[in-house]
């Protein structure tokens, strides 16, 4: 897995130079975004799958270029993945990772990355 999202990584660099917030406004009522919330979320489990995110996505304090998603609110994290899962978003990197999230990796990742 991690060689592969390296490999994406290269392919992607590119796209990942303008990339910044392109989602809608978080919809905190949507009811997709309310059941991952309603997941007991396992923070451990989070922070176990948040080393196939860092490669890309670093502490605020480091400028990459790469969108800072610690300390994000947990349902701006979780709608930002369901659009990427449900191909709302554009940006094929992260409808691939995403992709292969299930709703309790969601929770667990929006857990772990909302405390960094
Ligand atoms: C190969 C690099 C890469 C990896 C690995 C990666 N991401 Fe991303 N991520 C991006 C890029 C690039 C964007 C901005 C895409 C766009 O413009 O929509 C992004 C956007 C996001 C956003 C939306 C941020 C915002 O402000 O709207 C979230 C949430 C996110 N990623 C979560 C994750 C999680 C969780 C993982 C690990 C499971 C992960 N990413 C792994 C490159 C990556």
């Amino acid at each position: 897995m991690a060689n592969r999202l390296g490999w994406l990584g290269l392919m992607f660099v590119c796209v990942a130079c303008g990339a910044k917030d392109q989602g809608s406004d978080v919809r905190a009522a949507d009811p997709k975004v309310e059941a991952i919330l309603a997941i007991a979320a396992d923070e451990a489990y989070g922070e176990y799958l948040s080393s196939e995110c860092s490669t890309c996505h670093n502490p605020a304090s480091v400028d990459t270029g790469f969108p800072t998603i610690d300390g994000q609110d947990p349902a701006y994290l979780i709608q930002a993945l369901l659009e990427y899962r449900d191909e709302v978003r554009e940006n094929e990197t992260m409808r691939s990772i995403a992709g292969a999230l299930n709703d309790e990796e969601i929770a667990a990742l929006a857990a772990y990355f909302s405390n960094q």
